[in-house]
């Protein structure tokens, strides 16, 4: 990776100053980043995405003492810092600094810390946390690469700034530390990682309590997570695969010859599937099938959040 001259980090800590939108490179996958302390900013992105103004934005701080600014940490909370910086939001109550529109007026807010040297860098010279949502439109699949930013929203940002492929690939674990550990979103830290750190049991909220879920009520209302354009269906578990779509495997083993295919690892590696999943995807639909075929990862580690965007493309959320 090329990092970007420090002029660039300085001109687009002024867009964000002056209340554009920035599109950063973190650990997990790119943000689309606006001052996280001003409303109008914040609009903005929810505007540039087309994303329902009631579904809040994750606010990203470059250190603990910022994090603390706009959040109360209970201990549990200040337990899971721990695991800062890195792929954790915690969704704890907000402070008054925070607009309603980054928290759709809920009395909490989701925070991290990214583990990502771009995103520090840009947050330190804006001097402020800022709200970023994944940089795609709303309901598409996330982008991993700067490319993939401008491909949705080159419009709507003062600038890209390019850290190259993103390490996770999977959006950060979103977890409810109070009053008992809850994952609202699995993502880039295992459910394995949190229970070690805090030495209790922590759970998978049910399906329909995750965020990103479809309303229950109202299918259809909101477009499916995560969507290509192609439709996207899951492989039958130990059934054959379809001769006549696109197939996105895990480790390509028992592929047809001659099927339009993309392989998340050769090896198995879950972390390495985790980092492939939406470029793999990506890279598929670019052929325009008039199908998508996918088959899940093993549910432990990583495959938990691997599975849960796969069956969110496939509707299933
Ligand atoms: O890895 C990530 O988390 C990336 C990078 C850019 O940091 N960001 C990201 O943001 O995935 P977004 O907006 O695509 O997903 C954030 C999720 C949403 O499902 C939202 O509903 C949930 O976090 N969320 C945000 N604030 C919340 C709150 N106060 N309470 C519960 N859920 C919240
Ligand atoms: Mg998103």
């Amino acid at each position: 990776m090329t990092p970007p001259p420090a002029l660039s980090i300085a001109e687009a800590a002024d867009a964000i100053r002056r209340g554009l939108l920035v599109g950063m490179p973190t650990e997990t996958v790119y943000g689309l980043a606006a001052n996280a302390l001003d409303a109008r900013a914040v609009l903005r992105v929810f505007e540039a995405k087309g994303r329902p103004r009631f579904d809040p934005l994750i606010v990203h701080c470059a250190d603990l003492a910022m994090a603390r600014t706009i959040a109360r940490f209970s201990p549990r909370a200040e337990r899971l810092a721990a695991l800062w910086p890195g792929p954790l939001t915690l969704v704890l109550p907000r402070l008054p600094c925070i607009p309603d529109a980054v928290t759709a007026g809920l009395d909490n807010v989701a925070v991290r810390i990214p583990d990502h040297p771009l995103a520090l860098a840009l947050i330190r010279a804006a001097g402020m946390p800022l709200a970023a949502p994944s940089a795609n439109r709303f309901g598409r699949i996330s982008p991993t690469t700067a490319a993939h930013v401008v491909e949705q929203l080159g419009d709507a940002v003062a600038c890209v700034l390019d850290g190259g492929p993103c390490r996770v690939g999977v959006e950060s674990t979103v977890l409810r530390p109070d009053p008992s550990p809850v994952v609202l979103r699995p993502g880039g830290v295992t459910r394995e990682q949190l229970t070690e750190v805090l030495g209790e049991p922590v759970v998978l909220a049910d399906r329909s309590a995750r965020v990103e879920a479809l309303p229950q009520e109202a299918p259809g209302l909101l477009a499916s997570h995560y969507a290509p354009r192609a439709p996207l269906r899951l492989r039958t578990p130990g059934g054959e695969w379809p001769l006549d779509a696109a197939l996105l495997a895990f480790t390509g083993t028992d592929l047809p010859a001659g099927a339009v295919h993309a392989i998340l690892s050769p090896t198995g590696d879950l972390a390495e599937a985790a980092a492939s999943l939406f470029a793999r995807l990506r890279q598929l639909d670019a052929a325009g099938p008039q199908l998508i075929v996918a088959e899940l990862v093993p549910e432990n580690g990583l495959g938990e959040a691997v599975n849960d965007r796969l069956r969110r493309a496939a509707g299933l959320g």
